[in-house]
């Protein structure tokens, strides 16, 4: 079965855009109800209107406080019927009291091997720590930063020749087959269990 999906972007939205394509051409059963940004000028909103997708900004500098973002945040998603959050490169931390409200709802792609390297500038510290292999992982959300349940991950070789650019390039690669690949995943045991 699937999902109506929202998908909350800060930037450039390329693994927003690649859901946006699996959609419309049918590799997966979900449909994208919104396409939110919580920056004005992130490059993926556009992106994303090109396409037909409803978009909307939430801009956290206009709200007094978090628990009113995040409340608008939430009604919008309630409005548009979505089931399924996914985080796409959406550079805000949500609340503890945001992810119970949608607990087991909000999955999120993090461009390393987690447990390893949470947080920022993963490609950085991982070429810095000299390892050998880094990659993506999606996993659900909850209270804790990039401590979720893991659902998937994706492996990439670190050559001695990579720098930052390279292995973040390589990384978004593997970032738009592995997303996909755990809709479908979630597709499949969706309404099942
Ligand atoms: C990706 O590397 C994602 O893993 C991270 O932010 C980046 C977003 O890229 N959370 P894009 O906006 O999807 O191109």
């Amino acid at each position: 079965m699937g999902y109506n999906l929202g998908i909350l972007i800060s930037g450039n939205g390329s693994n927003m855009l690649n859901i946006i394509e699996a959609s419309k051409k049918k590799i997966i059963k979900s449909k994208i109800a919104t396409v939110i940004s919580n920056n004005p000028r992130a490059l993926g909103i556009k992106e994303a209107s090109k396409k037909g997708i409803d978009v909307k900004i939430i801009n956290q500098n206009k709200y007094s406080n978090i628990d009113d973002f995040e409340n608008s945040l939430s009604q919008y998603l309630l409005k548009k019927r979505v089931n399924l959050i996914c985080l796409a490169g959406f550079m805000k931390v949500l609340s503890k009291d945001f992810v119970k409200k949608w607990k087991n709802k909000i999955i999120n792609i993090h461009p390393s091997l987690l447990p390893s390297f949470k947080g920022l500038n993963t490609h950085d510290r991982a070429i810095r720590q000299g390892v050998k292999f880094s990659g993506c992982t999606v996993h659900f959300v909850n209270e804790k930063l990039d401590s979720g349940k893991i659902i998937d991950q994706e492996i990439v070789k670190v050559l001695k020749s990579d720098n930052v650019y390279s292995l973040q390039k390589k990384i978004l690669m593997k970032e738009h087959k592995l997303y996909i690949r755990v809709l479908k995943s979630l597709e499949m045991k969706n309404g099942k269990i």
